[in-house]
């Protein structure tokens, strides 16, 4: 870990904080295409990535790359609207420094989201998974290297990366919301190719549910700074091998859009469940 981590967080959060005094409780990373969500938080002050200090900004189209800060049924939230990822290019310890931020200010619960491929063969496109568990499967961690006690322990607990308290929460929101949910372990692997058939066989015997390029690295992370992580993917397409067509980043955008609107209903309530 960078020794001026610490240092690079604190530039960041008292750079958020002149723009905006509210102290967040729940901190909220929105996957892909999720901008809109912006409509959902109540007197919304946005702060571009650009203007803080050090925060990564991802050149994928599609992320907005903003920071909104505001409140959503009275609940004190920071949204990270666009993120970086591992396939970028990006360390693992930039990756995370979105989620250090909302941490550094102050939010003790993470809600997390992704678009993920199926991997179980009972799931399809348009459903939403509550994340029990992860596989890491990236190659890399982002607490590699030296650790800084001020952000956390050397060796954090990850036996409940994804706490009950907030997968309760997760359910709970979809029964005001009235959508299904699955729940299962989602596999993060580096991309940025999509994975072959072969690989999407062996994640089903080691017990994936749902396969991803991001997520995992921020959730050590929140992890590791103490907060409580809720996780939720969007099967966006079968996994490879498990349809009769080719794997598409059209597809996966299509289906990500189509159940853009309940989604952002869903979190909105997820978040008043957090509270
Ligand atoms: N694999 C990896 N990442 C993904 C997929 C997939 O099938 N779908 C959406 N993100």
């Amino acid at each position: 870990m960078d020794v001026e981590l610490y240092d690079k967080i604190t530039e960041a959060v008292t750079a958020v904080r002149q723009r905006s005094k509210n102290e967040p409780m729940v901190g909220v990373v929105l996957g892909s295409g999720l901008g809109a969500f912006a409509d959902r938080v109540d007197n919304c002050v946005k702060i571009p990535y650009r203007d803080i200090p050090h925060f990564p900004e991802s050149g994928v189209a599609g992320h907005a790359g903003e920071l909104l800060i505001g409140d959503i049924d009275g609940v004190p939230v920071a949204v990270m609207a666009g993120r970086v990822h591992y396939y970028e290019g990006y360390h693992m310890q930039q990756v995370t420094f979105g989620v250090r931020v909302l941490a550094g200010l102050g939010a003790k619960k993470l809600l997390i989201t992704n678009a993920a491929g199926a991997v179980n063969p009972t799931f399809a496109p348009g459903d939403f998974m509550v994340i029990v568990d992860h596989l890491n499967l990236t190659g890399d961690n982002p607490l590699r290297g030296g650790n800084d006690q001020k952000l956390g322990p050397r060796f954090p607990d990850m036996s409940t990366a994804y706490g009950a308290d907030c997968r309760r929460a997760l359910h709970e929101a979809s029964r005001k919301v009235g959508v299904t949910l699955r729940e299962g372990v989602y596999a993060g692997l580096a991309g940025p190719s999509y994975e072959t058939p072969a690989e999407i066989r062996m994640l089903q015997i080691i017990g994936a549910d749902a396969v991803g390029m991001s997520t995992v690295a921020e959730v050590i992370a929140a992890n590791h700074s103490g907060m409580q992580v809720a996780g939720l993917s969007v099967m966006t397409n079968r996994a490879a091998g498990l349809s009769d067509q080719p794997l598409s980043h059209e597809e996966v955008k299509e289906v990500g859009e189509r159940v853009r609107g309940v989604l952002c209903d869903l979190l909105a309530a997820t978040v008043a469940c957090l509270a």
